[in-house]
């Protein structure tokens, strides 16, 4: 049993969802030491960023958060309160180590993302010290052997499974293979003993992580398709889904899996990033704008429901207006259930930061609005078609108003409905009634309600 906790401690997480894993993770590897979740910094004995370094704008929130911080740390002396321990988390820390404590000497200890089962240790000697940084002295498998998988419990329905990091890609834009180092995946066994603890502790649902999840290959064969297999397999476990996806390993047998799978939910992020060859080249990604559509073709044939995501970057050094419409063709020609845009942001290190031809600021943002215009009918369209539908949804949580419950439809859409909380954390097929761009709204089918 644990005790109390006696410490409070305040994580605040940035960017993707590897990062909200790792998140939960860090409270885990604490919560032994004393360490409970506080939702404020005010206070805290711990505050902990954990942070993403992927676009600019995410790295300048890190050190503005920081100051604020700062200010609190000195707040919390001041009155008494004691020491407030500052960490920075995360892919910034992993690519600015140090220069974070120079930049912010407030700063007590810098950890990599290979390094959070050492935090206990990292904060005992930044307590004794002046200071640490410790960045990827560690391999994924240490970390992950260390971070004891079968004691995973989580509070929700739907939870995250890391199986994969890293990336070997190099897109031309990308800091990711910098931070987060070389593609490595988890031993099936241990995904496995996760996963079952996760389903003994209610959850219903995993969502499958990994920077290139579906190159995952422990060496064992069955790559990501057999994984889920053997995933689906355990009690209780009846929602599968993955992210982040690479067009060029999307395989027959994922492809496959999706017609035969009952619980491989019809969602798939596959980002394709520009429509243009031209761009698609520069950018490193090692697929033709062709190649996606003939994969999209596919994996409609195996599941031709499937709701598709995507990520797009507008502004590439180098893209032209017509480089722009073949994305904009591309996302006609595909039809998208949701999508995340980007304009391009300059990284320092990465080849595209040097190239010739960077867009100018006032252009990226005309073609943001131009892309998001197209992107946010398609969502619409997607979301309209649902209704009059009946869809299983996972109930997660209470609504926003009394008596008011929200869960997901398998195609990641958020379903409010009216009913009773007892239903919350099961699945219940419901009629949507009506659909806005973010949401839809349902009735209870009349034997659940
Ligand atoms: N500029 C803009 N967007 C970027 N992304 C990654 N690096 C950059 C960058 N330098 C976007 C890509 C990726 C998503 C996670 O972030 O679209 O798929
Ligand atoms: Fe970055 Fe490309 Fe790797 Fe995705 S595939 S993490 S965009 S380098």
């Amino acid at each position: 049993m644990d005790q109390a906790p006696t410490k409070r401690l305040y994580i605040k997480t940035y960017g993707c969802q590897m990062n909200v894993y790792d998140s939960e993770r860090m409270a885990d590897v604490l919560r032994p030491l004393g360490y409970g979740l506080t939702d404020a910094p005010e206070g805290a004995d711990l505050v902990v960023l954990n942070t993403c370094h992927i676009r600019e704008k995410a790295t300048e929130k890190v050190y503005s958060e920081l100051g604020r911080i700062k200010e609190l740390k000195m707040l919390k002396a001041e009155a008494g309160g004691g020491a407030m321990t500052i960490a920075v988390a995360g892919c910034v820390a992993q690519a600015e180590g140090a220069e974070i404590m120079r930049r912010q000497p407030a700063v007590d200890l810098v950890v990599g993302p290979q390094s959070y089962h050492r935090l206990p240790e990292l904060i005992a000697r930044a307590h004794r010290a002046s200071g640490e940084a410790l960045a990827a002295d560690f391999t994924p498998e240490e970390k992950f052997d260390a971070l004891a998988p079968s004691t995973r419990v989580s509070e929700g329905y739907s939870a995250f499974l890391t199986v994969q990091e890293g990336c070997d890609k190099f897109c031309t834009f990308c800091v990711v293979p910098y931070t987060r180092g070389a593609e490595y995946s988890r031993p099936a066994e241990a995904i496995l003993a996760e996963a079952r603890a996760l389903a003994e502790s209610g959850v219903r649902e995993v969502t499958l992580l990994g920077q290139n999840v579906n190159a995952y290959d422990d060496g064992a064969g069955g790559g990501l398709a057999g994984l889920a297999r053997r995933l689906a397999r355990i009690e209780g476990l009846d929602r599968i889904r993955y992210t982040t996806s690479h067009p060029r390993d999307m395989d027959e047998a994922l492809i496959g899996a999706h017609g035969e799978l009952e619980a491989l939910m019809p969602y798939l992020h596959l980002p394709v990033q520009s429509g243009s060859d031209r761009t698609l080249k520069a950018m490193n990604r090692g697929h033709t704008a062709e190649h996606y559509l003939r994969l999209v073709e596919k994996i409609r044939a195996a599941r031709s429901d499937i709701a598709l995501s995507g990520d797009f970057i507008v502004g590439f050094p180098g893209e032209s207006e017509a480089d722009f419409e073949a994305t904009l063709s591309l996302v006609r020609a595909v039809g998208y259930a949701s999508a995340f845009t980007f304009k391009y942001s300059r990284r320092p290190g990465t080849p595209a930061s040097s190239m010739a031809g960077q867009v100018d600021e006032a252009e990226k943002t005309d073609r943001l609005a131009r892309l998001n215009t197209l992107i946010e009918s398609q969502q619409s369209a997607f979301n309209a078609a649902m209704v009059g539908r009946t869809v299983p949804v996972l109930f997660e949580r209470p609504g926003r108003h009394p008596g008011q419950i929200l869960g997901r439809s398998p195609y990641l859409q958020a379903v409010h409905a009216t009913g009773p909380d007892h239903l919350i954390g099961r699945i219940v097929p419901v009629r949507i009634k009506s659909a806005a761009r973010m949401s839809l709204t349902a009735a209870l089918e009349l034997e659940t309600a």
